[in-house]
């Protein structure tokens, strides 16, 4: 059960601490693969940064790509440096992760004895450190068990499969190690303790209203928009950050208004709508005053949230449309009941000898990518796809009974 999961167990941080130090003098024997996008940690890495995403064609596509891509990286680094510079000089998602990671192998040592000692590395895809160092990393420490396990609650082709894409491509080169029981966490968008833990990031915040405003307050839920060429593909993302949502909203019991809206749009192709800038200055014109952000789909701090949504939309956007109060909730990072979600979600997946879902084989209805098509195939391979042990397996992630 996971209520035997004990919250006061995780604040204990000189016990954990002094746990942890002993955990990485072992061999470990699971690896916990924590896969995201990453940010740079110092404005030196932005320029490399956005290259990579620009010319990553599993995150966004452009005409003439190679071309086009290099030149909006270029010319978008100084003023993308100027806005790292204004949230203190890098991103701290590598910093989060870590911390998350930690916490996390922590946790699971205590309540999945038969697995540890587990090991958290970190695989981003556009900054250091990169997939082929985590995975060098894990066969070098001669682990017998590998979960992949996403970062990004919601799967998109754009986010999630670009970072599966870059591990198939690693092992294009290399023999897969025989010895390593991989097994692929690609989505956890209606874990409820994910709902849970946002639930208590927007009553934190809440209670910076005054007491009769609160019910009124108008909660935007707000995620990285996609471009409406993949939505219309079949991404799942929309549908999925939409039940986080709902689950997060009867978690939180409360009567007050809500919308998703969308953020962060790049480039001149249109995207998912409404954005939440326009939702913002929209709602102001509507008469809203009272208004707060929630970012949905990010699990740490990172430039969207500290920058985007603090300074850009929380203080200019706000300010000049009239909104009288505006607060954004805290992404989880590592908040205890996080934590708590985490470990469960690897727990049922190493108990359940669950490898790789029906649902990540089964491909977008309109997608033509053969990148696509062999990434999956390599999948159900490495994770040694069993039809008997998924038979009876969720293709959503709940707790366990
Ligand atoms: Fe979604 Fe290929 S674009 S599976």
């Amino acid at each position: 059960m996971l209520t035997s999961i004990s919250r006061t167990t995780f604040t204990r941080l000189p016990g954990t601490a002094c746990y942890s130090a002993r955990r990485v003098q072992q061999k470990p024997k699971t690896a916990i693969v924590m896969l995201n996008m990453g940010g740079p940690t110092d404005t030196d890495q932005v320029g490399d940064y956005l290259h990579r995403i620009m010319t990553d064609r599993d995150m966004i596509q452009l005409p003439i790509q190679s071309k086009l891509g290099p030149w909006i990286a270029n010319r978008r680094t100084e003023e993308v440096q100027k806005k790292y510079m204004e949230i203190g000089g890098g991103s701290p998602i590598l910093k989060w992760t870590n911390s998350q990671g930690q916490l996390l192998a922590d946790s699971l040592d205590r309540l999945h004895p038969s697995t540890a000692p587990h090991k958290h590395y970190v695989s981003f895809r556009y900054v250091p450190p990169f997939t082929d160092e985590a995975f060098t990393q894990l066969e070098r420490d001669g682990v017998e068990r590998a979960v992949i396990f996403s970062q990004y609650p919601q799967y998109s082709c754009a986010t999630t499969g670009s970072s599966l894409n870059a591990i198939a491509d690693f092992y294009k080169t290399r023999e897969v190690p025989k010895n390593i029981q991989f097994s692929l966490i690609e989505r956890w968008a209606t874990h409820p303790l994910l709902a849970k833990v946002f639930a208590e990031r927007i009553h934190e915040k809440l209670a910076l209203f005054n007491e009769k405003e609160q019910d009124d307050v108008l909660i935007l839920f707000t995620a990285h928009s996609l471009p409406l060429k993949a939505v219309s593909r079949g991404d799942t993302y929309p549908h999925e950050v939409a039940a986080t949502v709902a689950n997060t909203m009867l978690h939180l019991g409360l009567p007050n208004p809500y919308r998703l809206v969308w953020q962060s749009k790049v480039g001149p192709l249109p995207w998912l709508q409404p954005y939440t800038d326009d939702a913002i200055k929209a709602y102001a014109k509507q008469g809203v005053k009272h208004l707060l952000l929630v970012p949905i789909a990010f699990v740490n701090e990172h430039i969207e949230t500290l920058h985007e949504l603090d300074i850009e939309y929380c203080y200019d956007v706000a300010k000049e449309a009239g909104i009288k109060q505006i607060e954004r909730a805290a992404t989880p990072n590592a908040h205890p009941i996080f934590i708590d979600a985490l470990a469960d979600i690897v727990i049922q997946n190493l108990d359940k000898g669950h490898t790789v879902s029906k649902q990540f084989l089964t491909r977008c209805p309109h997608c033509v990518s053969q990148r696509c098509l062999q990434s999956k195939a390599f999948f159900k391979q490495l994770c040694g796809y069993n039809e008997k042990s998924n038979k009876d397996t969720p293709n959503v992630v709940t707790l366990k009974n």
